[in-house]
Formats: C-alpha cells, structure tokens, sequence
C-alpha cells in the first residue's frame, strides 16, 4: 500500500441534491483531511447495466472495478429502498463480481465505512444493515461505527453530530488501512 491510502467512494442516487451522496462525499473529505486520496462514483456513473458476467458489462463497469481493484479502502452508501439497499447501488455492487478470481477477491481484506439514509429509522437501519452482510459476502471489512441517517427533516451535513459521525467512520479507515501498512511492512 501506498503512504497515502486510496479510498473508492460509490454510492448515492442520481436525484439531484441525493442525501446520501452528500454523506459519502463528506466522508470523502474527512479521510482526505487524514491524508488519503479519494474517489467518488456517485450520480450517473451509477446506470451501469442490469449485471451479468459478460465482457460487454466488465467494459461498462471498466472505472469502477479497476478503481476497487486498487483501492485501500472503501466508503458505500445507499438510500432505503423498500427495506433495503437500492437496486441501483446493488447492480454497482454485483459488478464487483469482475474481481472475484482476482489474488485479492472482491474488497478482501480492506474496510468499507458503510452509510444509508431513509424517510424514516427503520428503512435507514434495516439499509444499513443489509449493505453490511453485502459488505461481509465481498470479504470487506465494515467499519465498526456505520452511519444510518433518517433524513426526512432534511440533511445539514455541517450538524456537529454528523460531523462526529463521519469523522469516526473515516478515522476507523485511517485506523486500519495505517495497521495494514504496518503489516505489510512486517511481510506477514
Ligand atoms: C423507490 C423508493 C423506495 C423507498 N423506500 C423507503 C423505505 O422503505 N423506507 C424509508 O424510510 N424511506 C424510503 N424511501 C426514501 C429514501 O430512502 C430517502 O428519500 C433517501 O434518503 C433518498 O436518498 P437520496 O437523497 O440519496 O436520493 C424510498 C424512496 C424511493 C424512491
């Protein structure tokens, strides 16, 4: 791993204004304040085709997986959706398919702060924790503080208390991608 570790944001909606892309930018910034470098697949970088393991939808996800591929760490968020993580952050996550024959599978290994906003605390708690098991099947380590955000009143991602919640996700990433480093000096 590189001095600065590089951390792939994905997630969000393509509605203009999406709270939950706000959020992973945040994080985004907060870890780039921590010295990392980032990037951001939010908006319509998402509409990636229904996924299959042909080499037509491996050209169309081509970005996003050589960016997974290489990344240090990862921050995913996605909106409630019926209970669940929205189908159109799903199909970015199904592409991470592409990786599964790689020396170091889907995120192996690496941590993945994961966010989720709803209308409602149910819907953002329920994202939550269905974007965690996905996070856990891809071998990705969730970061221990996740961040479920009821956004019905609106969002100020200036709040202190969201503020803290971001600092603590990306702290969590610097924790362990510096712990990794350390490692990887030891050769062990
Ligand atoms: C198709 C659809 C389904 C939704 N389902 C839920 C839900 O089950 N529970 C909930 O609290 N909010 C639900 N919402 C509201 C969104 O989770 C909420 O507005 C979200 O924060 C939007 O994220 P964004 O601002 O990033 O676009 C739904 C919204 C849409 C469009």
């Amino acid at each position: 791993m590189a001095d600065a570790p590089f951390v792939v944001g994905i997630g969000g909606s393509t509605r203009r204004g999406s709270s939950t892309e706000a959020l992973v930018t945040a994080t985004l910034g907060a870890l780039e304040r921590g010295g990392a470098r980032t990037v951001l697949h939010t908006g319509d970088a998402l509409l990636l085709p229904p996924y299959e393991r042909t080499p037509r939808h491996a050209e169309a996800g081509r970005t996003i997986i050589e960016d997974v591929r290489r990344a240090d760490a990862l921050v995913i968020g996605s909106p409630g959706y019926h209970g669940s993580i929205s189908g159109l952050v799903k199909n970015v996550l199904d592409y991470l398919e592409e990786l599964a024959d790689d020396p170091r599978p889907y995120v192996d290994g690496r941590p993945v702060g994961c966010i989720a906003t709803a209308q409602g605390w149910q819907g953002a708690v329920n994202s939550l924790v269905a974007l965690r098991q996905i996070v856990h099947a891809l071998r990705g380590w969730p970061t221990p503080f996740g961040l479920a955000l009821n956004v019905e009143g609106g969002l100020d991602v200036a709040d202190p208390g969201i503020v803290g919640s971001i600092d603590l996700i990306a702290g969590q990433i610097l924790d362990f991608t510096s712990a990794r480093s350390a490692r990887a000096r030891l050769g062990v």
